[in-house]
């Protein structure tokens, strides 16, 4: 499979795995179709935009015209376009329901009306719910339980996945990861905003008490993963990944401000997340077993490369937080 078509690989996790595969495959022809939503960021691929085996296509999922197009020419869809951002669905679900759920079975059918084309499916932990501090972790058996909307939409596709490889024996896989964390991640995020505010001398905005739990994972660790699972993954089957490191909000902040010499009094507390899911956390012994995967970053050490990578890219997030990026990025592509 050397043919693909990555979707949402103007993102954070997208345009990584571009880099990631274009770097470990020189010879892989890729094909990048972005809607460059606010969240799609063609600066994050300038360095292979003359890359003769990357092409950049800027359309929307939901777009079976531009969809049928170009799955013709590939082996092998991944897909991550979505809109990814839990309080962006507390404010208004419709983006994602259309994005999430109607653009998955577009995609699906396109795989499905071209010759049955391998479809991954780069899903989230949050479908399986919220853990309590002493639950047993998530396994690929745990049954879904989303309880927000993005997760909600995120489950939605998860099970046309699924159905469309029991009725049309669609080759799917599916993976299903905890949080990720690294370079070009969208300054909205915990740990992207919470660097950038202290870096313009603002304080970082805890939600409630700070001792929600997530489970952080490097995101080259989980472009690692998807990889595995292209390559040696069961048809079928669906790969929880995690990085094994659960930690409270309230940690991550203080790991945070000591990494950036920085101290408490730059936190704030807010008013909580609605409907905010307490923890996540990932049991990946099958993509151990199966895939010979497991997560390598530390994360001390990855939080100290993302604060690093901020730090040398400044102009990158500053960008983004003007709103500057759309002007200068953005406005050469056209709809085709
Ligand atoms: P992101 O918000 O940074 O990027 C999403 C990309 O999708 C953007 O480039 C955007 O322009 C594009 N997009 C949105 N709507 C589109 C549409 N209708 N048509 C075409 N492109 C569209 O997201 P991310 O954090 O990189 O997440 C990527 C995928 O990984 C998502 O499916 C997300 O659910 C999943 N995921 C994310 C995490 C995480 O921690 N960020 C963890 C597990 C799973
Ligand atoms: O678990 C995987 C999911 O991780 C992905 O599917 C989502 O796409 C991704 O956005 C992420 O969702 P979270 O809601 O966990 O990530 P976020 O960075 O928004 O929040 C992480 C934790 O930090 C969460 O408990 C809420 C809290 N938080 C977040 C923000 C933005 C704060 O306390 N303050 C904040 O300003």
């Amino acid at each position: 499979m050397t043919k693909l078509l990555i979707t949402g690989g103007a993102g954070f996790i997208g345009s990584n795995f571009i880099h990631y595969i274009l770097k470990k495959y020189p010879d892989y022809e890729i094909v990048n179709l972005d809607a460059l939503t606010y969240a799609g960021n063609l600066e994050n691929l300038k360095d292979i935009e003359e890359n003769v085996n990357y092409k950049f296509v800027k359309g929307d999922i939901c777009d079976i015209n531009i969809v049928s197009d170009l799955v013709k020419d590939v082996d092998l869809i991944v897909h991550f376009a979505a809109e990814s951002h839990v309080d962006r669905s507390i404010m208004d679900s419709g983006d994602f329901i259309r994005t999430n759920v109607e653009g998955a079975r577009v995609l699906l059918d396109a795989a499905k009306n071209n010759g049955l084309i391998r479809f991954h499916y780069i899903s989230t932990d949050e479908v399986f719910g919220a853990l309590g501090p002493d639950d047993l972790k998530f396994n690929e058996k745990t049954p879904y339980d989303p309880r927000n909307p993005y997760s909600a939409s995120k489950a939605a596709a998860e099970h046309l996945v699924r159905a469309y490889f029991h009725t049309h024996q669609l080759p799917i896989t599916i993976s299903n990861c905890t949080n990720n964390y690294g370079s070009y991640q969208f300054p909205e995020k915990l740990i992207p905003l919470f660097i950038t505010n202290l870096m313009e001398n603002k304080k970082v905005p805890v939600y409630g008490e700070g001792k929600n739990i997530r489970d952080w994972i490097y995101v080259d660790d989980h472009n690692a993963g998807v990889e595995a699972i292209i390559k040696k993954g069961k048809i079928g089957e669906t790969y929880c990944l995690g990085g094994g490191n659960e930690i409270a909000n309230i940690e991550i902040t203080r790991m945070i401000l000591e990494k950036m010499g920085m101290g408490e009094d730059m936190i704030e507390y807010v008013p909580d997340r609605k409907g905010h899911d307490f923890r996540y956390a990932m049991d990946c012994s099958k993509a151990k077993k199966e895939l010979g995967w497991e997560p390598k970053m530390n994360f001390d050490e990855g939080l100290y490369k993302t604060i690093e990578w901020y730090k040398n890219n400044k102009d990158w997030w500053r960008r983004i937080k003007s709103g500057e990026y759309k002007e200068y990025y953005q406005k050469q592509y056209h709809e085709r």
